[in-house]
């Protein structure tokens, strides 16, 4: 059986993670608006794996038993000044996210919850692929010199979105 507060940072992850299903979705519709295809797609592919993520931690939550409150979801934002700004707004949202999954393993660790300390290790490991994907994405942008204004450097960009979303 869970702990309370395991179960409610738990239920809170899987709002969590819905909400990022829907910024990444929010982004790629920004992109879509823009023209930018090859980032729609690479966000529209980021929001469909978030949802995973959200059922992961739905299912874990049903066979501890556990009923699952699925509360309001906040709009995710909507206004960006240029592709940079919404790469750099999709790394510290994932920045965020990590914390929260750290705070959970801390938390069943405390309470000697090795069940849920082992269920949350793939989250671990998982927010440090993306973390290391967005550090890349961040790198190439340096290397291009891409700093969200329209040219070259915005085409490559696109690219290498699309490429990234095509290889995952
Ligand atoms: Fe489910 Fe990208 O955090």
């Amino acid at each position: 059986m869970l702990k309370p507060e395991i179960a409610k940072l738990l239920n809170e992850q899987v709002n969590a993670e819905f909400y990022a299903s829907n910024v990444y979705l929010q982004l790629s519709a920004w992109c879509e608006a823009e023209g930018l295809e090859g980032a729609a797609l690479f966000f529209r592919g980021h929001s469909l794996e978030e949802r995973t993520h959200m059922d992961k931690i739905f299912d874990y939550l049903c066979e501890c038993g556990i009923p699952v409150t699925i509360g309001a979801i906040a709009a995710p934002p909507t206004q960006f000044a240029n592709l940079m700004e919404v790469i750099n707004a999709a790394y510290q949202h994932e920045l965020k996210v990590s914390a929260m999954i750290k705070n959970i393993a801390n938390q069943a660790f405390q309470v000697q919850d090795y069940t849920t300390f082992n269920f949350i290790e793939w989250f671990i490991a998982e927010q440090h692929e993306e973390e290391v994907l967005f550090g890349k994405i961040l790198s190439k942008a340096k290397m291009l010199g891409f700093d969200g204004s329209p040219g070259q450097a915005l085409h490559h960009m696109d690219n290498f979105l699309r490429a990234l979303e095509q290889h995952a």
